[in-house]
């Protein structure tokens, strides 16, 4: 690493630092107990076990899920959305698709159709990445099973409107998927308010926990019918070789990243007021985006909402080039290209190379921020001049 002091604006992928507290609690529990969760009647084991237990009633609050039953750990965001897919989805399903969907959402949805085994129907964005709530509604039809939507785009921004479609497809046999990766911690995220029946989060972005964090909200209502997608020993009914019938215990085969969970528990606790967060978010969002556009010369690819999330393109570099120039000369760090987001681009018009990602958060100071801008309008200008 060079000796620039490093701006970080990579959030998006996953917030940076993690609080010292976070850090302590997975230290100290690693040191003080470090055992697995739900397998042994000691007391370290039943330690261990309340941990999870604490995590999973804490989300269970956050996202006004009815009971914590409904919560299931994985370790990444994508492990989760695939929990989720494969577990509703059978032959000859039809799902509905935004194409402003992750990968994670795509790959798997992918494989199914490829495989012959679902009918996929993917619904266009807009120019800034956001989903007409009346065009994804429109193509949810009587034999659709499953409409996946994410809360909002990794690349834009742009909050889509889950809350109109979950409402408008409610009494309806279709259930809601959604994407919460880049709202879960930055914005309220209540399932009850967004009307979805299945959620899928990450913990090591903007709720601050460490990597290796991610959970999956399932309605009661799909307790019964929902598959797992993996099989094995869950420290519960061992003498069966059925997964146990229970949630989220059929969804957690084999041991849980207690160490990261004890370290996201803390990052939960330092949450602010989520309304409050929202506020600081959009605070910053206005001042990247405003000060991006304001650069003459600039292609900004942005929503205006609370996320501090913008992509942008410059004529005559490519963003593979500028974010390393970034990097080198300022030392500021985001990320160039697609950004696992196979369909967007073609709305954006940036299919062929993707874009720079400029992503804060909450903890971005005025000086920082300044400072990226100033180093996309000296790159600009020195482009423009040469
Ligand atoms: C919108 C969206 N969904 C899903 C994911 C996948 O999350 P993870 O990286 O934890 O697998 C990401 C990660 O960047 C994302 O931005």
């Amino acid at each position: 690493m060079s000796s620039l002091s490093r701006i970080y604006f990579d959030h998006a992928a996953t917030s940076w630092p993690k609080s010292d507290a976070v850090l302590d609690a997975m230290i100290d529990f690693s040191k003080r107990c470090g055992v697995a969760a739900g397998r042994g009647g000691y007391q370290a084991a039943v330690e261990a076990d309340q941990v999870v237990t604490r995590v999973r009633k804490k989300i269970a609050t956050l996202i006004d899920a009815q009971s914590a039953s409904c919560i299931s750990f994985h370790a990444n965001g994508t492990a989760a959305l695939n929990v989720a897919i494969y577990g509703m989805l059978s032959a000859d399903d039809h799902v509905v698709v935004s194409a402003a969907e992750h990968n994670s959402v795509l790959r798997p949805l992918h494989d199914l159709e490829r495989r012959g085994v679902i009918r996929l129907t993917v619904v266009p964005v807009c120019s800034d990445g956001s989903v007409d709530a009346n065009v994804f509604i429109n193509a949810v039809k009587d034999d659709t099973r499953l409409a996946v939507l994410t809360h909002a785009s990794n690349v834009t921004g742009a909050i889509q409107p889950v809350s109109t479609v979950g409402a408008a497809i409610r009494a309806t046999s279709t259930y809601m998927l959604c994407d919460a990766a880049q709202t879960f911690g930055a914005v309220p995220v209540s399932v009850d308010a967004l009307n979805v029946d299945l959620l899928a989060a990450p913990g090591h972005k903007s709720s601050g926990g460490p990597l290796g964090t991610a959970f999956l909200y399932v309605s009661p209502k799909l307790h019964h019918e929902f598959r797992p997608l993996m099989f094995g020993g869950t420290g519960s009914q061992s003498e069966s070789l059925e997964m146990p019938r229970e949630m989220p215990s059929k969804l957690e085969p084999g041991n849980l990243n207690v160490p990261a969970l004890a370290g996201w528990e803390i990052a939960l606790n330092e949450l602010v007021d989520l309304e409050i967060r929202e506020k600081q978010h959009r605070e910053i969002s206005q001042r990247l985006i405003q000060g991006l556009r304001a650069i003459s010369g600039l292609t900004v690819h942005a929503s205006d909402g609370p996320l501090p999330i913008a992509s942008a393109t410059l004529r005559g570099l490519s963003p593979s080039d500028f974010a390393a120039i970034l990097d080198a000369e300022f030392g500021v760090e985001v990320r160039a290209g697609l950004h696992c987001a196979a369909f967007i681009h073609q709305y954006l018009g940036t299919q062929r190379e993707g874009t720079v990602r400029f992503s804060g958060s909450a903890s971005t100071t005025e000086c920082e921020l300044q400072a990226v801008l100033d180093a996309v309008s000296q790159i600009v200008q020195e482009i423009s001049d040469s």
